[in-house]
């Protein structure tokens, strides 16, 4: 479902991917680990299009997303889920509205905000709430949510738009632990239950560890670690998150 092979991004002289290879299949569930400025978000938003390749494949849904444009780039957008630390909903709209924006690209937008939308896509919305656990906040506006309410709203606006592939970026990283657990098991059933293919860059590695099948580690913009997720050892996790500090300790000495 996700295919990368030698991507390379540069901004400027700083290299954000170093040649990277990657295989990912349908209905898996990858954690994209790495410090800050891995070079994690680079590849989520290679991933649906946001950034381009400087160098190498990049291929989703068998989509070759380096060369897509206009049109078929928006496509491609519209089509890949992507969930965001900071929720990235309509915050003065109602739960319900939120999560029916996920038909957006079915449906024209003017329906979907005037709840004109075909009872369809409108039952859809219902049911994503449901099952996100929150078909009794339905109408609540989702500034009065809490954080994992929220979080659990904007996958629900997922679930409606169906895609195959979903990318979240540090889905987690504003949620307090239950309700990360919550959100973290619901992306965890859109791969197992679903068959969605699932990348979430996650900064727990506890979190990464319990939930996911797989780990993919960056570093500095290459892959270091790529394992299923029994195989990384405690040795790895200690190396990848706790290089740079001990760095940091011996210059201080
Ligand atoms: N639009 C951009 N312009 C210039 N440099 C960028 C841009 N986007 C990313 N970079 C650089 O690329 C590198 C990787 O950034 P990226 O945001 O992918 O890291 P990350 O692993 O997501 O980090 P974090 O955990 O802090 O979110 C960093 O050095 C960053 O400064
Ligand atoms: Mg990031």
């Amino acid at each position: 479902m996700i295919y990368c092979d030698n991507l390379t991004r540069a901004f400027g002289t700083a290299t954000a991917l170093d040649r990277v290879t990657l295989k990912v299949a349908e209905g898996e569930f990858v954690a994209l680990v790495g410090s800050s400025g891995a070079g994690k978000s680079t590849l989520l938003r290679s991933l649906n299009g946001f950034v381009s390749p400087t160098a190498g494949l990049v291929v989703v849904a068998g989509r070759d997303v380096g060369a897509l444009r206009g049109r078929d780039l928006q496509r491609h957008r519209s089509e890949v889920g992507m969930i965001y630390q900071q929720f990235h909903l309509v915050e003065r709209a109602s739960a319900f509205r939120n999560a029916l924006s996920g038909a957006a690209s079915r449906i024209s937008a003017w329906r979907t905000w005037l709840a004109a939308a075909p009872v369809a896509e409108r039952a859809a919305a219902l049911d994503a709430l449901t099952r996100v656990g929150l078909a009794d906040r339905w109408a609540q506006r989702v500034d009065t949510l809490s954080g994992g309410q929220r979080q659990r709203v904007a996958v629900a606006r997922t679930l409606v738009q169906n895609p195959r592939v979903v990318l979240a970026d540090e889905p987690v990283a504003s949620l307090d632990p239950a309700s990360a657990e919550r959100v973290l098991t619901l992306l965890a059933s859109l791969a197992h239950d679903d068959g969605r293919t699932v990348v979430a860059s996650l900064h727990q590695v506890e979190f990464a560890s319990r939930f996911c099948d797989r780990i993919v580690a960056l570093d500095h913009g290459h892959v270091v670690i790529d394992a299923p997720t029994a195989q990384v050892t405690t040795d790895q996790w200690e190396t990848l998150y706790h290089g740079e500090q001990h760095d940091l300790a011996v210059e201080a000495v």
